[in-house]
């Protein structure tokens, strides 16, 4: 699949495998992660099936996100372009640049999400407000 939503691109962790002792899957900042991580944070119980989680766009935060266990969708927009995508391997995630609204849904039951951010939580800097979002994207 080719991303064609802005400010996004798929990111492959590579893996090493180790037969019956499993595989290691590994992410370094400015590497995979194209940013320096300021924090991590990671979502877990997600048993509701109408669980909808995101609905805002970020205005300086980078973010990186992978679905470690199970599988869900993301929809992304770029105020112009709109894309749905599945995340349900591991070691491939999604590099979410500024100024992109996502919404998250469909989790599956054991499903857990592990994100990278490029800087400290700041409400101030999110955009929750679709219509506020398309007006700050406009002036870009
Ligand atoms: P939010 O970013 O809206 O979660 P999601 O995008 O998954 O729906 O955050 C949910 C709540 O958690 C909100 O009250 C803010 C708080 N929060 C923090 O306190 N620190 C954090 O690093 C994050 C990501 C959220």
């Amino acid at each position: 699949m080719t991303l064609k939503v802005k400010n996004s691109a798929f990111i492959n962790l590579p893996k090493i495998k180790d037969g019956r002792d499993g595989i290691l899957c590994v992410a370094e900042q400015n590497n995979q992660i194209p940013f320096e991580i300021k924090r991590v944070f990671f979502i877990y119980d997600l048993h509701d099936n109408s669980a909808i989680r995101g609905k805002h766009a970020h205005r300086t935060v980078e973010q990186a996100i992978f679905c470690i266990r199970g599988d869900f969708e993301i929809q992304l927009d770029d105020g112009q372009n709109k894309q749905s995508v599945k995340l349900e391997k591991p070691n491939e995630g999604l590099y979410l640049g500024r100024y992109l609204w996502n919404v998250m849904t469909k989790f599956s039951d054991d499903c857990i999400l592990l994100v990278f951010a490029s800087d400290f939580y700041d409400e101030n800097e999110y955009i929750r407000d679709y219509q506020v979002f398309i007006d700050e994207v406009d002036k870009l």
